[in-house]
């Protein structure tokens, strides 16, 4: 049989990809012995459920609608099932498809942006005179980003990376607390953690009401004593978080060590590794991101894909587990790295495209069907589109290709990677097609 999807999230199920052939006994017991309730699967590819013939002679259910006895499941009694008439067929490959609502959303993720920008200026105008924040209507404003992204966590998100210089500093707050949110919610922590980190990400740069706008806005390199001033930004805005009632714990954390490093290089104290909170890990990573990928006074923005490559070069300075999930959560990855698409190939990521920077170029080379290499297509991935979109990293050891970096060195470099299969390079495929 061939499997289209598993039902219940991604995790439950022990396989690399959702959709692809039964063809092994241990493959079989695999699903069995798995978490999973039910499956779907594709008479179209594979084998359909064997029909019932009292159901077919009374022409009362299509034959495929109706799951065989018991006695004759092959995938064991305690899983249900749904044939191919239960769901749309796939989108046809080079057929792109929009994401539904998308535009829509982007339009609400406007206002909302507008309003949060509003009220961080009013934060740091009240903390310039000395005044507490008032965190109640900040926890307002994280509640509405939040729900933006729960609809649909690219509008946002796309929209607040695009900023003027000199409105950097307060759209820059709004855009941490939407990547914390985002993030939070992909590493699947409780609801009231990740309004938290996202109320953090709001409140995190407070302290640089601290910092005169001359030394903010400097485009040259920075003299001694004004790294001085910038480098106290995380201890001021702790201790006017801390006078401020209602500050939850993590954005007290956050906004004093968002500047800390994992190998302990960075400020206020130097902390390294373990030491370091979640929070702190998540922020230093969603501060420098949205920093690199927006116009600022002193230095034209990456592009998301630049930015994630470029920040996993940076040794020592984010923890790296955490830095890849949150390329996961945002659907973004380093040059380089092998990913699935909506199509069902695999690609390499190859970097931004030329006229829009948030679209991604992905070189797909293999069919993930057919079990073959194919001639290289560019696939151009918009957060707009549903289809073709990133539907995650893939692991070059599951697919057994024999010599990854060469491969990947090929189809990068542009080379018409289907000619090396017939070059007597091993066969590759995925690891269970001949368990
Ligand atoms: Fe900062």
């Amino acid at each position: 049989m061939f499997i289209h999807a598993f039902e219940g999230s991604w995790f439950d199920h022990p396989f690399w990809r959702s959709y692809f052939r039964v063809e092994t006994r241990e493959q079989l017991s695999r699903i069995r012995s798995s978490g999973i309730d039910g499956l779907v699967i594709d008479a179209a590819r594979g084998l359909a459920p064997r029909a019932d013939p009292q159901a077919s002679a009374d022409g009362a259910k299509s034959p495929r609608s109706k799951p065989p006895p018991a006695s004759e499941r092959p995938w064991g009694d305690a899983m249900s099932f749904r044939s191919t008439p239960t769901f749309a067929p796939p989108a046809p490959r080079d057929t792109p498809r929009r994401r539904r609502g998308h535009a829509t959303e982007c339009r609400r993720a406007r206002k909302v942006i507008d309003r949060t920008r509003e009220a961080v200026v009013d934060m740091f105008a009240a903390a310039r005179l000395g005044r507490a924040v008032e965190v109640r209507r900040m926890v307002t404003l994280a509640r509405s980003i939040g729900a933006s992204i729960e609809r649909d966590s690219k509008a946002l998100i796309n929209l607040v990376r695009l900023k003027d210089k000199d409105e950097y500093t307060y759209l820059h707050s709004v855009a941490v607390c939407a990547l914390m949110i985002n993030f939070a919610r992909h590493l699947e922590l409780d609801p009231q953690e990740v309004e938290d980190m996202g109320v953090a990400g709001l409140l995190h740069d407070v302290g640089k009401v601290a910092i005169s706008d001359e030394i903010l806005n400097k485009p040259g390199a920075l003299s001694k004593g004004e790294m001085r001033s910038v480098r106290s930004h995380p201890v001021a805005g702790h201790r006017l978080l801390a006078s401020s009632p209602g500050a939850p714990d993590t954005a007290l954390e956050l906004c004093l060590r968002h500047h800390e490093k994992i190998d302990g290089t960075g400020y206020p104290d130097g902390l390294a590794g373990d030491a370091l909170s979640l929070a702190a890990r998540m922020g230093a990573i969603c501060d420098v991101y949205d920093a690199v990928t927006s116009n600022r006074p002193y230095k034209d923005a990456w592009t998301p894909c630049e930015a994630l490559t470029r920040m996993g070069q940076w040794a020592g300075h984010f923890d790296a587990v955490l830095l890849d999930r949150f390329a996961d959560s945002l659907g973004i990855f380093p040059v380089g790295t092998l990913v699935r698409l909506s199509t069902g190939e695999l690609g390499v990521v190859i970097g931004s495209a030329d006229d829009a920077p948030e679209n991604i170029v992905v070189r797909a080379f293999f069919d993930c069907e057919t079990l073959a290499e194919m001639a290289p297509i560019e696939r151009i991935v918009s957060p707009a589109m549903e289809h073709p979109r990133i539907v995650g990293r893939d692991s070059p050891s599951f697919w057994r290709f024999a010599d990854w970096d060469a491969l990947r060195f090929r189809i990068m470099s542009g080379a018409d990677t289907s000619a090396a299969a017939s070059d007597g390079e091993p066969p590759i495929g995925p690891r269970g097609a001949d368990q």
